[in-house]
């Protein structure tokens, strides 16, 4: 597989995705390869799952592969499952996925690989200060971009507001559940975003999951401070985020090594300097 490429899994309720991403420019390289996500979503039956979609695209040793799932991850264990299966909690994913696709991934949360994913190759390319995204979907999935740098785990979709939890009416699911058209719908969008630039100020808001596909009903008619636009990558953006946030650790890990060798080289060239210094005194 060319050095290029990037492979990117994201795990959703419905479907798990994946696809190598060339990243000098975000593309797939070949079509995106998608299996039902398996039910009950235990992590075994999800960990084989995942393992069946990496080794489709047959990725070298080498090959940089990012994971993304819905829920709080940190240093690659599960935090929290708020619309999987409760098992989740405590799972060291990239070790599961290791131990199942017999390969080093990188994992984080869905939200945050589409945010970065956004960053890198989509609606918030190149932009400075601070980007936030929201993906409205079965929950709503929040990411904010500083600068280039990606804050992990905001959960900001679980923010209480007039005392309920965000997600249970902005996201796009609540709107399918109560049956709310775009009249009824939007009060509550334009509610939770109010609430979001009262605390973060972002210079750029996003809009991802697949409602956005319908931006065009209702992004115009919120009022907000800052500019709010559709996501570009639309449904590829989790896939292309985990495979660009892969890579980015894989080259931080490559730096960080070769630093240690630096460190270690130097420490060793000292350590015969005193030893030629101390036969000479003898
Ligand atoms: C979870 C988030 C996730 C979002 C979108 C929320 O319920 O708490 O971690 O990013 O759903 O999947």
């Amino acid at each position: 597989m060319s050095k290029h490429i990037a492979i990117g899994v994201d795990i959703g309720g419905s479907g798990i995705k994946a696809a190598p991403v060339d990243m000098r420019n975000g593309q797939f390289t070949e079509d995106r390869y998608r299996i039902p996500t398996p039910q009950p979503a235990t992590p075994e039956a999800i960990g084989k799952t995942v393992a069946k979609c990496i080794q489709r695209f047959e990725p070298s040793r080498k090959t940089p592969i990012g994971v993304a799932f819905p829920g709080v991850i940190q240093h690659g264990v599960v935090k929290t499952a708020a619309n999987v299966d409760d098992a989740w909690v405590g799972t060291n994913l990239r070790e599961l996925i290791r131990d199942y696709a017999g390969h080093d991934v990188h994992v984080l949360n869905d939200a945050d690989a589409a945010g970065y994913g956004e960053y890198r190759f989509g609606a918030a390319h190149g932009q400075d200060g601070s980007v936030f995204l929201a993906t409205l979907g079965t929950g709503v999935g929040t990411a904010m971009i500083v600068d280039g740098t990606l804050v992990p785990n905001l959960e900001l979709g679980h923010l209480t507001i007039d005392g309920h939890d965000a997600e249970d009416y902005a996201a796009e699911s609540a709107r399918a559940r109560h049956d709310l058209d775009w009249d009824t719908w939007i009060p509550h969008l334009q509610r939770y975003f109010s609430e979001i630039e009262r605390l973060f100020w972002p210079d750029l808001i996003i809009v991802g999951g697949g409602v956005s596909k319908s931006s065009h009903m209702f992004l115009p008619r919120l009022t907000l401070r800052a500019p709010i636009v559709p996501a570009e990558l639309l449904n590829g953006a989790g896939i292309v985020g985990a495979a660009a946030a892969a890579c980015a650790e894989d080259s931080k890990e490559k730096a960080r090594a070769k630093e240690h060798a630096k460190r270690a080289d130097k420490e060793a060239k000292k350590s015969a300097k005193r030893a030629e210094k101390a036969s000479g005194a003898r």
